[in-house]
């Protein structure tokens, strides 16, 4: 028989990794199992009593490791005898990915033969019980890794990585090179110039408060936007900061990839529009504000590795604007795409934009921008704005006769992280300078300006900043209530 099956244990993949050599904690999650001893490194001896329908047994075997790849898999073959019942031997493939700092994704293949009576059971009774035992296996192998003690993990970032600077790096680094420099409307006195990046006490407020938590493994660094409770809306502060530290990530050779997402359910509900009183009230904020948001979306788009968002719940406004900066999007089946701008009074930037065109076209790009209505991931996927979206949770798909012998269980939805993983796993074996030649022609073709006055755009955008509907737009938002724009 074959089988296939999966287990998210909330624990790093050291430890994981760990508990799958120890012999004491394979022994207390293997059912049955009476004894576990290590004859060599990579070998034990094992006793495990077991019982499939009328047939009980001990089974005297061995255990051995094979195919080891240290933190990432091993195939465990278990061979034993169980006298008069017969033998049975497993082959048993173990991947481990790690997910988040503390959550492991555990997959398993098993290939398990048996002989002598317990092969006169038949297969639906032998396939059951050794399903039953592999659920039976996770969940205990589960409770002894999950709980234990952590060793405390390294910050991924230090600001003094932060500090480097963009001459620094030992590939090109994060600066809009396939676009012209970020701009502040004409004019307009105080805007922001592209070197208005954020202080270092900033930067350091956001990685301390972890409003933005990095994490490397694997040669892929996450980045994950942190304010669940407001659905990891951007602070200005968070957009200032985010520069500084994809350029970072830019610079460390030890990073080949790199996912950007949210924390918990959602990916980012855009700007943070309750701080707008205080960042973004006058035109010359708005307008300062605006050039931050560009200049960190470039900043995600330039670098030269490449970039996946992994987009789950919401990715709205400036949210859309950081899922398009990347150059892929995974979505979860129920994510919800958007970009309320027209709701708020307020004209989508020209990068934001610009790059919406060059992934849905121009008709879809109006009606996403003119309609402000949500779309699902399926309409995403349909329209080019997302590359992927997971599988959607489906009903057990065993049949009666497993569930009745194997334990039933919901088929879980797929989920966009494991799968932007792969993806990105795949890129990492390849040249980076292949890459990043690749995508800074390809970001340079379809992102040109053309024949676009950029001037008068920045005063249009500089205008409705200045506009009554922009702040009754705000207030609507904050009274949750509709809007009642006037148009000036
Ligand atoms: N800025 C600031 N706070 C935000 C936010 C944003 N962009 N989006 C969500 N939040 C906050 C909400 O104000 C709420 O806070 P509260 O609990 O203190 O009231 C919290 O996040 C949860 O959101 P809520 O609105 O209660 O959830 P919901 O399921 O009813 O609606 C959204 C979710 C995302 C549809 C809704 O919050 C929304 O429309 N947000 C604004 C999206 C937007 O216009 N983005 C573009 C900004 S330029």
């Amino acid at each position: 028989m074959e089988m296939v099956g999966e287990a998210r244990l909330r624990a790093s993949r050291e430890r994981v990794w760990d508990s799958l050599n120890d012999p004491a904690v394979l022994q207390a999650s293997i059912p049955g199992c009476e004894a576990l001893e290590r004859t060599t490194e990579n070998a034990f001896t094992a006793t495990v009593v077991s019982k499939v329908g009328p047939i009980k047994a001990r089974f005297v075997g061995k255990v051995t490791l094979s195919d080891i790849v240290a933190l990432r898999s091993y195939t465990l073959i278990g061979e034993g005898s169980g006298g008069a019942a017969g033998f049975a031997k497993a082959q048993i493939g173990v991947v481990l990915d790690p997910l988040e700092p503390q959550l492991t994704l555990l997959r398993y293949t098993v290939n398990a033969t048996v002989g002598g009576k317990l092969a006169q059971l038949g297969s639906r009774m032998v396939d059951a019980a050794a399903r039953k035992s592999a659920d039976d296996f996770f969940e205990l192998f589960g409770r002894q890794v999950e709980g234990g003690p952590e060793a405390p993990t390294a910050p991924a970032l230090k600001l003094t990585d932060l500090a480097g600077g963009a001459s620094a790096g030992r590939l090109p680094t994060a600066t809009p090179r396939s676009e012209e420099p970020v701009r502040a409307a004409p004019g307009l006195a105080a805007a922001a110039s592209p070197k208005d990046v954020a202080s270092e006490a900033e930067v350091a407020d956001v990685l301390t408060a972890e409003l933005i938590k990095v994490w490397i493994a694997d040669q892929i660094a996450v980045v994950t936007l942190n304010r669940p409770d407001n659905r990891n809306a951007m602070t200005y502060a968070m957009w200032r900061t985010v520069p500084a530290i994809f350029a970072a990530l830019d610079r460390n050779p030890e990073v080949r990839a790199v996912i950007l997402t949210g924390a918990n359910a959602d990916f980012c509900a855009g700007a943070d529009i309750a701080e707008f009183a205080q960042v973004r009230d006058d035109v010359t904020q708005a307008t300062a504000y605006e050039v931050a948001v560009d200049a960190c979306c470039d900043a995600i788009a330039g670098i030269s590795k490449p970039t996946i968002a992994v987009v789950r719940g919401y990715c709205l406004g400036g949210g859309a604007h950081l899922a398009m900066s990347c150059d892929f999007r995974y979505a979860a089946a129920e994510a919800v795409f958007g970009i309320p701008a027209a709701r708020l009074a307020i004209i989508y930037g020209v990068r934001g934009t610009r790059k919406l065109l060059s992934l849905v076209g121009l008709p879809t790009a109006k009606r996403i921008l003119f309609g402000a209505q949500r779309f699902p991931a399926a309409e995403a996927l349909r329209i080019g704005f997302v590359d992927h979206v997971a599988a959607a949770a489906s009903a057990d798909s065993r049949s009666w006769w497993q569930r009745l012998f194997g334990g039933a269980k919901q088929v879980e939805a797929g989920d966009p992280m494991v799968e932007a993983r792969g993806f990105a796993r795949s890129l990492v074996e390849h040249a980076p300078l292949s890459i990043a030649g690749a995508k800074e022609l390809l970001n340079g073709m379809s992102m040109g300006t053309g024949a676009l006055d950029l001037a008068h755009a920045e005063a249009l955008i500089a205008a409705a900043a200045a506009s009554d509907d922009y702040r009754e737009g705000r207030a609507a938002f904050s009274e949750k209530r509709a809007p009642r724009f006037q148009g000036r």
